[in-house]
């Protein structure tokens, strides 16, 4: 599986339920990567998109039995399940969109880090677990300077487990 998420320069990735940041380019380096797949995310994650996202498979990871999710969004309801989810659809690339929690407890897991580095400090409530990167190998990263729509620089990495 893939995580893709972005933090800032302390591994902030969320306040008050959104992004700390708008940054249309990081934006589109998300549904470049996940438009056509799976997307599994946390149920606060999945709120703050406000609708499913189009042109992928929407998956939230709850530990609710009773939910309203709008149709056509599954349910999954913890990272074994998620798991199970995967080896039961090989055909499908399945990548975690977040947030903190859900990064947790599927760290064992991941083959592929998709992370972009936001070249700023922001005030922040959620932030990224600590990974291991010397379990990982850096194999692609792009830098993307500031400009009139994106305030900060940013760099696109992506790592891969050794
Ligand atoms: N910068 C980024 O790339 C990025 C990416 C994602 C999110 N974010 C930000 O991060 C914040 C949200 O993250 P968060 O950590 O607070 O919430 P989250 O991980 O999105 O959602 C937490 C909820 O997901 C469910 N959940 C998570 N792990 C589970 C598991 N293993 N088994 C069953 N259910 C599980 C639970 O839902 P129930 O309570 O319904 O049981 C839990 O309360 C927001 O500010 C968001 O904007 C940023």
């Amino acid at each position: 599986m893939i995580f893709i998420w972005a933090e800032d320069q302390q591994h902030a990735i969320g306040h008050k339920g959104q992004l700390p940041w708008h940054l249309p380019a990081d934006m589109a380096f998300f549904k470049q990567h996940t438009i056509g797949n799976t997307l599994i995310s946390g149920s606060r994650t999945f709120a703050s998109y406000k609708k499913p996202l189009p042109h992928r498979k929407n998956i939230v990871l709850t530990s609710r039995t009773h939910t309203d999710f709008p149709s056509g969004v599954e349910v999954l309801h913890s990272a074994e399940e998620v798991v199970e989810y995967e080896q039961e659809h090989p055909d499908e690339t399945v990548i975690i969109s977040g947030g903190a929690r859900v990064f947790k407890s599927l760290l064992p897991y991941v083959d592929t880090l998709l992370r972009t580095r936001v070249l700023h400090t922001f005030e922040a409530d959620t932030y990224m677990p600590e990974i291991d990167y010397n379990q990982f190998k850096l194999i692609e990263s792009t830098t993307h300077q500031p400009d009139e729509k994106n305030q900060y620089g940013l760099i696109f990495e992506r790592w891969q487990r050794r």
